[in-house]
């Protein structure tokens, strides 16, 4: 069993850079549990399901395959033998994923696929209810948040149309794992900081739980 480091935040946080570039430091395998929702939330689209019909989700998700590999050091999914690329970031998928994840037998197939990885290796998960739910049981768990306005605008340079604030309100208050900063998670707030500083706060959080780093 690997070691896993759970950093969950809401959307446009930076918790996905700031997680890649951490799995890259400490030569684990990053992984964005998002893209997992994302790669399903963009098969019911390509089906013109109808995202708010719970039956129709569901039966599509029965006959959905997800293979949830890794690729240098980065997860990757593919969805009945097709990779969604750059499907994965669409308007519609934005505007559809926040509704298929709130369904719980989606977070349980999602889930289990997720927590596969530390079977066989170390990985830095990134998500919503990585700490409180996927690896509860990690004590390496971290908060990433930042103020709404910095992340409008983080994505607006992005220039990615996206419904931040819809996405945040969804998964803050559905039912079934909602987004939340767990106890005993190291909050950090990169509204006023760069991608090095966070990166550099996760790490001295970690050293400080006596996870050792790289080759030290
Ligand atoms: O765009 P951003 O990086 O913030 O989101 P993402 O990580 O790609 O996740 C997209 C959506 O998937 C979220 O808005 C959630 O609805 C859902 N999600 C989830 O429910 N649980 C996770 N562990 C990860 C994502």
């Amino acid at each position: 069993m690997g070691i896993a480091i759970a950093i969950d935040g809401p959307a446009a946080s930076g918790k996905s850079s700031v997680a890649r570039r951490v799995a890259e430091e400490l030569g684990f395998v990053f992984v964005n549990s998002g893209a997992m929702y994302r790669a399903f939330a963009w098969r019911v689209v390509g089906k013109e399901v109808d995202a708010n019909n719970e039956q129709a989700v569901l039966d599509l998700l029965q006959a959905t395959q997800f293979e949830c590999g890794e690729e240098e050091g980065v997860g990757t999914v593919v969805v009945n033998g097709v990779d969604p690329g750059e499907g994965l970031t669409s308007d519609s998928v934005n505007s559809t994923v926040s509704a298929i994840a709130a369904y719980p037998e989606v977070r349980e197939r999602l889930v289990a696929a997720q927590r596969a990885y530390r079977e066989h290796c170390n990985v830095v998960m990134e998500g919503r209810d990585i700490g409180s739910v996927v690896f509860a049981d990690t004590p390496y768990k971290f908060y990433i948040d930042a103020s709404p306005e910095v992340r409008e605008r983080r994505r607006r340079e992005q220039g990615i149309v996206d419904s931040i604030a819809d996405r945040d309100r969804q998964d803050s208050s559905r039912k079934a794992s909602p987004l939340v900063a767990v106890e005993g998670a190291i909050v950090v707030d990169s509204s006023d900081l760069n991608l090095e500083e966070v990166v550099r706060e996760v790490l001295c959080g970690l050293k400080g739980q006596g996870l050792s780093l790289g080759a030290e």
